[in-house]
């Protein structure tokens, strides 16, 4: 999808990953509406962007991705592209998280998708959920967090399946970048499991977030690939690999395959 012109409305987008896609969206000439729950930081990333792009494109509101109400108060006017980016990891608070990287996700996706349903008199659009290779693969230093994850392959795959995809015009797709340098993986005593055993094994592949938003990009302005699971790696100098999970024979069976 061309991003030009179009409105997005995107969680998580104080710092990391989320900071780094509401810039690039802008760049490209998008109106974003972004909204996290660290009020000082998001204002401070507004008044930024604001002076870059202009007041008219980008809006910052607090929010808690876990509060209905407040995620329905954020008027979905004019919405194309809906990015569930806000996440944590904290296996101390498990239910929070589900709360937060599922439930939230989940709710963030249903609202966008009863705005833009083209059969309800929506103008179509493009649904992103941040998730995870950890929604792809196991593993044991972190395994709420890694069914969180797991659980929005499954919503936002079987959503793309549906039949009547194509008359309500909605495109759905999983970004599921390796661990990333950003806050979420500054760990407390007792957040995941070895975590510093965890830091050690992944330094070799940790991204930086500049490449997952490149990837993100890449990703927003595909027009192949709907359902797609597109997947992160730290490769040659940051290349990345586009992923898909197919079914081995029709149904079952999910193989991943380049
Ligand atoms: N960093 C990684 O290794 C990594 C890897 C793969 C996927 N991800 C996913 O990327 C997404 C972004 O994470 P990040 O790495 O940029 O971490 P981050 O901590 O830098 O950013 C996450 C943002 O989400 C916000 N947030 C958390 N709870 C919220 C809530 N209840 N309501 C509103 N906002 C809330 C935080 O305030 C923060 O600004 C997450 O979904 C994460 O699971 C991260």
């Amino acid at each position: 999808m061309d991003v030009s012109g179009k409105g997005v409305f995107l969680t998580g987008g104080a710092r990391g990953i989320g900071r780094g896609m509401t810039e690039a969206l802008l760049a490209k000439g998008a109106k974003v509406l972004f909204c996290d729950l660290i009020a000082d930081l998001g204002k401070a990333a507004e008044a930024d962007l604001q002076k870059q792009y202009g007041a008219d494109n980008v809006v910052f509101r607090q929010c808690d991705v876990t509060d209905g109400d407040q995620l329905k108060g954020e008027k979905f006017g004019a919405v194309d592209i809906c990015v569930n980016n806000a996440g944590i990891m904290d296996e101390r608070v498990w239910e929070k998280m589900l709360a937060i990287n599922t439930t939230a996700q989940i709710r963030g996706s249903q609202l966008a998708l009863d705005h833009m349903r083209r059969d309800r008199g929506g103008r179509g659009g493009l649904i992103i959920n941040t998730v995870s290779l950890a929604g792809v693969f196991p593993s044991y230093f972190f395994p709420v967090y890694n069914a969180s994850k797991h659980a929005m392959i499954g919503y936002t795959t079987s959503w793309a399946k549906n039949p009547k995809m194509g008359e309500m015009g909605v495109k759905w797709r999983c970004l599921c970048p390796n661990a990333v340098n950003t806050n979420l993986l500054v760990f407390e005593e007792n957040q995941v499991y070895d975590g510093d055993k965890f830091l050690e094994w992944i330094k070799p592949r940790m991204l930086e977030p500049e490449e997952v938003v490149e990837a993100f990009m890449k990703l927003i302005q595909e027009e192949e690939g709907d359902g797609v699971i597109y997947g992160v790696f730290k490769g040659l100098g940051g290349v990345f690999k586009k992923r898909r999970l197919v079914d081995a024979d029709g149904e079952s069976n999910p193989i991943v395959v380049d």
